[in-house]
């Protein structure tokens, strides 16, 4: 069975995802098609990036890094659960996608935006970065509005609907991921 990782992007004291990627737990819990696990970033206490050799070379030095490779490693596909900054992603997730290579490559990824406008333009912005990094995103998003799934921009009350965009995501990301498989072995062999 493929393990799915759901990525927890931002790290601030009082954030919101941590409540969506619960909510992105949850619902992929009743599933029965892949194992899935919440990757916290904020417990992995990532400095910005400090190593000295570019992480496409694969020479992690530091304690924190190959933890975080580690971990990374474990799964075959993601779900990138994002804030919107500044019409970005978080620099923390930026930062935790910069800091290794391989173990994301091949592998395949989908993205829960919350914002303004849905975290549209950080999820936009993560395909790119994503293309890098040799992470096949699949098509299917989901879009939380501050403004109409959240009350006081604080306490997540997702509107129905984003259930069925969830589910359309996971089916693809499982779909994608377990096709991965075949062309990390290819690379691997
Ligand atoms: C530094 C910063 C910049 C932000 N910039 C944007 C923005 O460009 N577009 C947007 O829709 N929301 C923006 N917001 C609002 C965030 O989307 C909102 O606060 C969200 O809850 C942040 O995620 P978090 O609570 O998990 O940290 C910004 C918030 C912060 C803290």
């Amino acid at each position: 069975m493929v393990r799915i990782a759901i990525v927890v992007g931002s790290t601030r004291p009082g954030r919101n995802g941590e409540a969506v990627a619960q909510w992105v737990y949850r619902l992929a819990g009743q599933r029965s098609d892949a194992q899935f696990e919440l990757v916290d970033i904020a417990d992995f206490d990532l400095p910005l990036l400090d190593e000295p050799a570019p992480p496409s070379m694969g020479q992690y030095s530091k304690e924190h890094t190959q933890r975080w490779a580690a971990k990374v490693a474990e799964f075959d596909g993601y779900v990138f659960v994002t804030p919107e900054y500044n019409h970005g992603t978080s620099g923390a997730l930026k930062n935790a996608l910069d800091y290794v290579y391989a173990e994301w490559n091949n592998k395949a990824a989908g993205f829960v935006g919350y914002g303004s406008v849905g975290g549209a333009r950080a999820v936009e912005q993560l395909r790119l970065t994503a293309a890098e990094l040799q992470l096949a995103t699949v098509r299917a998003q989901v879009a939380l509005s501050l403004y109409t799934d959240f009350e006081n921009f604080s306490v997540f009350k997702p509107a129905g609907h984003h259930e069925m965009a969830l589910t359309t995501l996971l089916d693809q990301l499982i779909s994608w991921s377990q096709a991965m498989r075949s062309t990390r072995a290819v690379y691997q062999s």
